[in-house]
């Protein structure tokens, strides 16, 4: 028996020369001890342990193990990405079967390929939590360089940083970073993206930050809606700790049956509530306070900047980008949309993908140039579900929408349109500020009042692909068009 010995940490690097040597040895899988120190030897993450790697010539490295296809190889990564000791073993069995075995990973009820197929999933949801609950807290920029300095800390179940890194760094490109966390950390400074494997301890983390989060947390909880089964299997409890805001969820949940009596006794009108009057305050008040100091906000190049890193809402951890609005500054005609989709949200601007396409054809029918038109969306960022490789559409809840309100406010601010057309009814409510229905307000010209424009409603493109019957999408497509026609002949009304 050959005992082969690893640092609890040890990646797919040491592994891969390690096991390349056995296989090379024609070492059976029941022939060598994978050893490990796990918890009880060794502190939780193995701090005394060899570091990874270090012992491995560069030449086996890079040369491939045995005989493996693309995917095997891809599942032999992933594996020795999990915590669990016996990975390493796992990963040999798997690979000597390989060798013998080429249709081996297509067989779903194999033991190993089921215990694969159980990292592998358990690594992704540990991926996902991570994008979705690490909280950067600023830290003092002691550099005195522009950028800014932020530090996070967070407990992930496997060796997942490397994994993780590339998404952060996209997401936070403009700042400078660092995720701290007991297996090692990330650091992401002027552009250069370093993981390392040494473990961290956790920093003291308070700052102003962790107030706003409070009061965001608290406005956009509503007492009304708690599902503390869904929360709790979306947030497990285990990452409570370190979420700044979920301090707050028992003394809310305690709250709650207060607030939901005082909602029902004051009965609102459908209007976004308190969080949308609080953030339209506070971006006044930012206004006023940059328009005191002498500094005009910079119109929309700086808006489109400034929307890069909004979090007002959760859409913004899973969407690529936010999507800005395009168009001339002021242009006459904003067309305001739901949000961004799957073409959108990638190349990042607004109505490029199948709906843009049926909006382009309507337009040009109409005699509306689309250069000539401030185009945009109700809320900036994709809110989709996963489905394997496929991204689906989810309609924008209330709560996005008011999030995303003060961007259309301040671009409906700076392009100052005679008109806006609103296309289906996330669109509708974003303008109205309310939920109204589309059907009855459809097809003609609104007043505006002192915040909002005229504003004419019309349906969203998209739903004329989602008609299944020729004849009825070709009815829908005429309506739309004449609703175009409205607009448009308001507006030369106007302009003459
Ligand atoms: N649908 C929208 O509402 N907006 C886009 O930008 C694309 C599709």
């Amino acid at each position: 028996m050959k005992r082969i010995q690893l640092a609890r940490d040890a990646d797919f690097a040491t592994w891969r020369g390690l096991a390349r040597a056995a296989l090379a040895e024609r070492l059976a899988p029941g022939q060598i001890e994978w050893i490990s120190p796990d918890a009880a030897q060794a502190d939780l993450f193995g701090a005394e342990s060899e570091r990874s790697g270090n012992d491995v010539p560069n030449e086996s490295r890079e040369t491939p193990v045995g005989h493996i296809s693309k995917a095997g190889l891809a599942l032999l990564r992933t594996i020795l990405r999990h915590n669990d000791p016996q990975r390493f073993a796992l990963a040999y069995r798997l690979l000597w079967r390989l060798q013998t075995e080429p249709a081996l990973l297509a067989i779903a009820t194999d033991p190993d390929i089921r215990e694969a197929a159980r990292m592998t999933q358990q690594i992704r949801r540990d991926m996902h939590k991570m994008k979705a609950f690490v909280r950067f807290r600023e830290a003092a920029n002691l550099s005195k360089e522009e950028r800014r300095h932020f530090i996070a800390w967070f407990e992930p179940e496997n060796f997942i940083l490397e994994s993780v890194a590339p998404f952060f760094a996209e997401r936070f490109s403009d700042m400078d970073w660092m995720i701290l966390t007991p297996i090692g950390s990330i650091l992401f400074e002027n552009g250069k993206l370093i993981c390392d494997r040494t473990p961290c301890a956790p920093p003291d983390l308070k700052d102003d930050v962790e107030t706003l989060w409070h009061s965001y947390y608290q406005s956009i909880f509503n007492p009304a809606r708690i599902k503390t089964k869904a929360m709790r299997s979306e947030m497990p409890t285990k990452y409570w700790k370190n979420l700044p805001e979920t301090r707050l969820i028992p003394q809310m949940l305690a709250d709650a049956e207060n607030r939901v009596a005082a909602m029902v006794a004051t009965q609102n009108d459908g209007r976004a509530p308190v969080f949308h009057e609080r953030h339209q305050a506070e971006w006044r008040e930012r206004e006023a306070q940059e328009e005191a100091r002498g500094e005009a906000l910079g119109g929309l190049p700086a808006l489109s900047r400034a929307l890069e890193s909004c979090q007002r809402c959760d859409l913004c951890r899973y969407a690529t980008q936010s999507v800005p609005g395009a168009g001339p500054e002021h242009a006459s005609l904003m067309l305001v949309g739901e949000q961004p989709g799957d073409q959108e949200d990638l190349q990042g601007r607004p109505f490029v993908g199948p709906a843009g396409q049926v909006l382009d054809r309507v337009l040009s029918q109409v005699g509306i140039e689309r250069d000539e038109v401030y185009l945009t969306n109700a809320v900036k960022h994709f809110k989709f579900v996963s489905k394997g490789r496929r991204r689906i559409h989810q309609t924008p809840g209330r709560t996005e929408i008011v999030a995303c309100s003060p961007w259309l406010e301040q671009e409906i601010r700076l392009v100052k349109p005679k008109l806006i057309v609103t296309l289906g009814a996330s669109a509708l409510q974003a303008v109205e500020g309310r939920v109204s229905r589309l059907g009855t307000l459809r097809g003609h010209v609104r007043e505006g009042n002192a915040t909002r424009p005229p504003s004419l409603a019309t349906i969203h493109p998209s739903y004329l692909l989602r008609l299944p019957e020729p004849e009825r999408a070709q009815e829908e497509e005429q309506r739309f068009r004449q609703e175009l026609t409205v607009a448009r002949d308001w507006l030369r009304g106007r302009s003459a």
